[in-house]
């Protein structure tokens, strides 16, 4: 019996966000250039896709690419934008068939504008599907989202549109860019790195932590089972104690 056939169909998270990391190492251990692994990773993402939309998981949210990200060397940035431009072209057919919504998170404006492009297009293209909503988080960095909130509830108060005493946890949430979305229950990272790199820092805040070894181009949909089996094995406390929540 595989992964999927022991998970509980009614206690799946909702929400689940992935680092996907160790493409860069994963072609290296083959001898081979970092881009290669940026390659295979997207056979990854198709799967563990596919592996989220069987189970009817509402969301995904999936980290492509950090503003701190912008910082590696320029042959590298192209060849992801690049490779970016002509999956999410491809992609598309197959959003249409899966029901998927596509949707994007991060500092856009900063895209090569061809990647902007064709990233919007399939945006707009897939906005009336009604199944799983699949978030890039798209040169994005966590600190700048909350610091864009920031401002525009300052602002807000600063119009008279709002009080200070009234800024609460929902009106914060509000001016994220996952505004409309739950936060994510797990949180999954590969390559076996222990640490978050300015992902959804407050979504996070009381999500189970998954991290494996495996680097992204070998990380499947099998794999993504076993993490949510593992998800299922844990007790969610929230604060209160164990006989309290059960
Ligand atoms: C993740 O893999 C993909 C991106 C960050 C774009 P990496 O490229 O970070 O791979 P490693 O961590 O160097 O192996
Ligand atoms: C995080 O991976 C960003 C993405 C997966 C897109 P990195 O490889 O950039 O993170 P660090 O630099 O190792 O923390
Ligand atoms: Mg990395």
């Amino acid at each position: 019996m595989g992964y999927r056939d022991k998970i509980n169909l009614l206690k799946l998270p909702r929400h689940i966000a992935i680092i996907m990391d160790g493409n860069g190492r994963w072609a290296k251990d083959k001898g081979k250039l970092r881009i290669f692994g940026h390659h295979n990773g997207v056979l990854s993402v198709r799967d563990v896709v596919e592996g989220a939309v069987d189970l009817n998981i509402e969301y995904l949210t999936l980290y492509t690419f950090s503003t701190e990200n912008w910082n590696r060397p320029k042959l590298e940035v192209t060849a992801i934008m690049e490779l970016m431009v002509s999956t999410i072209h491809k992609e598309i057919d197959n959003f249409m068939k899966k029901n998927v919504k596509l949707n994007a998170i991060g500092d856009l404006d900063k895209l090569p504008p061809k990647c902007h492009k064709e990233l919007n297009n399939a945006i707009e293209v897939t906005a009336n599907n009604t199944g799983m909503v699949l978030t890039l988080a798209l040169s994005y960095s966590s600190r700048l989202e909350i610091l864009h909130a920031v401002k525009i509830i300052a602002s807000k108060v600063n119009n008279g549109e709002l009080n200070v005493d009234d800024i609460n946890e929902d009106i914060f949430e509000e001016n994220l860019f996952t505004n409309g979305m739950p936060n994510p229950e797990l949180l999954i990272r590969t390559s076996g790195e222990f640490r978050i790199s300015n992902y959804l820092l407050w979504q996070i805040a009381y999500a189970e932590l998954y991290f494996t070894t495996k680097l992204w181009p070998d990380f499947r949909k099998e794999d993504f089972f076993e993490a949510i089996l593992d998800f299922q094995k844990r007790e969610r406390r929230f604060g209160m104690t164990s006989e309290q929540v059960n």
